[in-house]
């Protein structure tokens, strides 16, 4: 594996969740793997649970690790071609990239949408770049438009916790206070869409009138305005707000109540509850969810490790 950024990265679902799967129950069975191999984490947003798992992914497969936190300790990096750097950008991604690919067997990169762009921000024009000039596998953590060690986990997840060969998964919106990236529910999307596609899932998307994900994330999914409906039944309900795609950036106000709660999990099939966290208690989920029995957040986030040692052992291999 030389890329992992979507998931028309990987072949078969099955074969690499049971792989994941394998890991966390040996997680050092390979640790002779990445022995004198470096992985470069690059961020240019916060993150707790893509920073430590990915890190703690590379370890247990012998590897090192360095962390550039590039939004505090990195020089002002310039995106755009053809500009003359005689403002506030310092230092160019052709030559950031470059180098860091130098000190590095494998990178990973965060970078968050602007929310302003939305052509710049769907053309993944930094992430883009970022592959083109560093030269060696990168491994995304997560990008403008997708999340895919998340939905990898998220895959995981599903697959240890489910009691039926074909789940009813529903993707639910919720409410936040302010503008969200899509990158975590059009990868969700995408990832449950191909599930859905081999037979793994079956999926459901509810969301208020206006937040509409784009069409290349949703295929097959059966889409609905009304979270009662999509709840009727679900054995998983993956809670998460985001902003409109269509209206790019923007937040339209909702009067109906979209939280996730006890009374609207009585409507499913006693359905486990996940959240990629961070979450907003009590706002995007309430506080009795997520401290009870139907909570999967915490054992999600702890897949989080098996979703990037997967991903990382496929691309030492493809390194030698
Ligand atoms: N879910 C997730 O990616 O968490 P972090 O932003 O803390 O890494």
């Amino acid at each position: 594996m030389k890329k992992f950024f979507s998931v028309a990265d990987v072949d078969s679902l099955d074969a690499i969740v049971k792989e994941a799967l394998e890991l966390k129950a040996n997680p050092n069975a390979h640790e002779a793997l990445g022995k004198h191999k470096m992985l470069g984490l690059v961020f240019l947003n916060p993150s707790l649970r893509t920073r430590l798992s990915t890190q703690k992914a590379a370890l247990n497969l012998g590897m090192n690790v360095m962390v550039m936190n590039m939004d505090k300790d990195g020089w002002a990096l310039e995106t755009q071609d053809g500009v003359v750097m005689n403002g506030t950008t310092v230092e160019h991604i052709r030559e950031a990239a470059a180098v860091m690919g130098e000190y590095c067997d494998i990178l990973g990169l965060r970078s968050f949408p602007s929310l302003k762009d939305k052509e710049a921000d769907y053309n993944e024009d930094l992430f883009n770049k970022f592959i083109k000039f560093c030269g060696v596998p990168v491994v995304s953590l997560e990008s403008a438009t997708r999340h895919p060690l998340q939905s990898l986990t998220d895959l995981i997840t599903i697959t240890e916790h489910k009691q039926i060969a074909k789940p009813k998964v529903v993707l639910a919106w919720a409410p936040h206070v302010k503008a969200l990236p899509q990158a975590v529910p059009n990868s969700f999307a995408e990832w449950m869409s191909k599930a859905q596609e081999q037979g793994l899932v079956d999926f459901t998307i509810a969301h208020p009138a206006g937040y509409e994900l784009a069409d290349e994330f949703t295929t097959g999914a059966t889409i609905t305005h009304k979270l009662d409906e999509a709840l009727a039944d679900a054995d998983f309900v993956y809670v998460k707000n985001w902003s409109s795609y269509k209206e790019y950036g923007e937040v339209y106000p909702v009067n109906e109540n979209w939280m996730m709660d006890n009374q609207k999990l009585k409507l499913t099939n006693d359905a486990k509850v996940m959240h990629c966290l961070p979450v907003r208690r009590d706002l995007e989920l309430s506080s009795e969810i997520l401290d009870g029995p139907n909570s999967l957040v915490i054992k999600e986030a702890s897949n989080r490790v098996w979703a990037a040692q997967v991903v990382l052992k496929r691309m030492l291999e493809s390194l030698n």
